[in-house]
């Protein structure tokens, strides 16, 4: 195939001079449309998206300028570059044409080398331009997937919905929020969501990790310090509050904030100011806070390791997170999410062993959420395209229990804990249900029994 330069058009009300145009244009590969008035430049333009436009001024009709300006005007036309054809060589006349958004012109009589020149140049920067706008088009595509990657929030359980719901309403105001659940079930996550979701969202969400802050450095974390304030302190800080202003602090794992941090925490959730440490000037701060613990913050009241006072000013709006042993829905829509995720990222396809959705809806997973997406991972990494046993994924876990009892602190409901036992010895027994050593004799019952149990737990062998 003869590749071309580009498509011109050429707009003349003179066919002497659209002629020599597409004579000396066609002889370096370059193809042509014509128009003969304003008007009908403007119908050709739109449908036949040429490359650039040679644009005489005098015409019949509208003239030059006024197809200029239309053509400027127009969304399929806009990007079209434009050399005006110009007998004048007056500066006005020049001027007039720019304004009206040409980006060159060329006056007659013209040599065909700068004609050639000119054409070639504006053709080959708009193409730039183009490709430019495209990559960023692309770029701004992904920043957005990454974005509604990170945000989207996988559940289709009543649990799940009811916490959507209830973020969707809390994320609006200003209140305080104090969001509790076990470890890998989605705190951040939910911080995350609640700051996208607000008015804030704009304004940064800055998070502090109350667990790995040294005792020494927390209200200076918190609160800035002042150059001075203390050894060290060779200058001055500012502290989280002032960095997440007019934003969202994420106080994350609450729980293990020292005592002294915590009057100085209560007074600036009343107060809403603060003094950085060393520091008489007060400072008010306009700042929406998250908290977050995977501790049950009851029992640390009880034993005067948290203030009732600060607790109260926190639990403003609480939000519990179930945890996923208690929405065993949303297991296999998890796990489908992450394999797509992981396999996009891993470039293969999304294949889990065959048994891995069966085994995990039986599994108590202590780690939660976390616990599920790095076992996804490893499961695709492992498999590599080769058929896997899923139990030995699940085996091989590092320190699991599979009774979720063992590793949680909420209870799980006593069906909850036998699913899961008869689960785990009938992986153990490879699910031979009867004879010596068989899943019914381990578990003390009849081999009918046991059917039963499993119907009834809906518990099958997997295929
Ligand atoms: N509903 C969900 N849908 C999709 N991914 C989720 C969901 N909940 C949590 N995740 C993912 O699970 C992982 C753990 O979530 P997150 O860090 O928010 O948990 P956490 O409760 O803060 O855990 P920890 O107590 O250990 O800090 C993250 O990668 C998060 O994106
Ligand atoms: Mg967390």
């Amino acid at each position: 195939m003869a590749t071309d330069n580009g498509l011109v058009l050429i707009v003349d009300d003179e066919p002497l001079n659209v002629d020599l145009l597409e004579q000396e244009l066609a002889a370096e590969r370059y193809r042509t449309v014509a128009a003969r008035s304003g008007e009908e430049a403007l119908k050709r333009a739109a449908e036949s998206h040429p490359d650039l436009i040679l644009l005489d001024v005098m015409m019949g009709g509208i003239d030059g300028y006024e197809t200029c300006r239309r053509l400027k005007a127009q969304e399929a036309t806009r990007s079209i570059p434009v050399i005006f054809l110009t007998a004048l060589s007056d500066t006005l006349e020049k001027v007039r044409g720019f304004r009206a958004g040409a980006v060159d012109y060329l006056t007659k009589p013209f040599e065909t080398e700068e004609l050639l020149a000119r054409v070639g140049t504006h053709i080959a920067l708009r193409r730039e331009i183009e490709a430019h706008r495209q990559a960023k088009a692309t770029i701004n595509v992904l920043v957005e997937e990454i974005r509604a990657d990170h945000a989207s929030m996988i559940g289709e359980s009543p649990a799940m919905r009811r916490l959507t719901q209830m973020i969707a309403q809390v994320a609006p105001t200003d209140s305080t929020v104090l969001i509790q659940g076990e470890t890998g079930t989605g705190k951040e996550l939910v911080a995350r969501a609640i700051h996208d979701s607000s008015a804030r969202r704009d304004r940064p969400l800055v998070k502090v990790n109350c667990a790995a802050l040294p005792r020494e450095l927390v209200e200076s974390e918190l609160f800035g310090h002042e150059k001075g304030a203390f050894t060290g302190a060779l200058q001055q800080r500012r502290g989280r509050f002032e960095l997440a202003d007019g934003g969202t602090l994420f106080l994350d794992e609450i729980g293990e904030m020292p005592l002294e941090a915590q009057a100085k925490l209560l007074r600036v959730l009343q107060e809403r100011e603060l003094e950085r440490v060393g520091g008489s000037r007060t400072l008010r701060i306009d700042v929406r806070v998250i908290a977050a613990t995977n501790r049950d913050v009851q029992a640390q009241i009880d034993g005067g390791r948290f203030r009732s006072d600060l607790f109260y000013r926190l639990n403003v709006f609480p939000l519990a997170i179930p945890p996923l042993r208690e929405r065993r829905d949303d297991i296999a829509l998890l796990i489908d999410h992450f394999a797509t995720r992981m396999a996009r990222k891993l470039g293969r396809p999304a294949a889990l062993p065959s048994r891995f959705v069966e085994l995990a809806a039986g599994y108590a997973w202590p780690g939660n959420i976390r616990e599920l997406e790095n076992l996804v991972e490893r499961a695709l990494i492992l498999s590599d395209g080769h058929a896997r046993d899923a139990a030995e994924f699940f085996d091989s876990a590092p320190a699991v229990p599979v009774m979720p009892a063992a590793a949680s602190a909420a209870p799980a409901t006593l069906e909850e804990m036998e699913r899961a036992h008869i689960v785990h010895t009938l992986d153990a027994t490879r699910w031979r249900i009867e004879g010596d050593s068989g899943a019914a004799q381990l578990l003390g019952l009849n081999p009918s029994t046991l059917r039963g149990r499993m119907r009834k737990l809906g518990i099958r062998k997997p295929v």
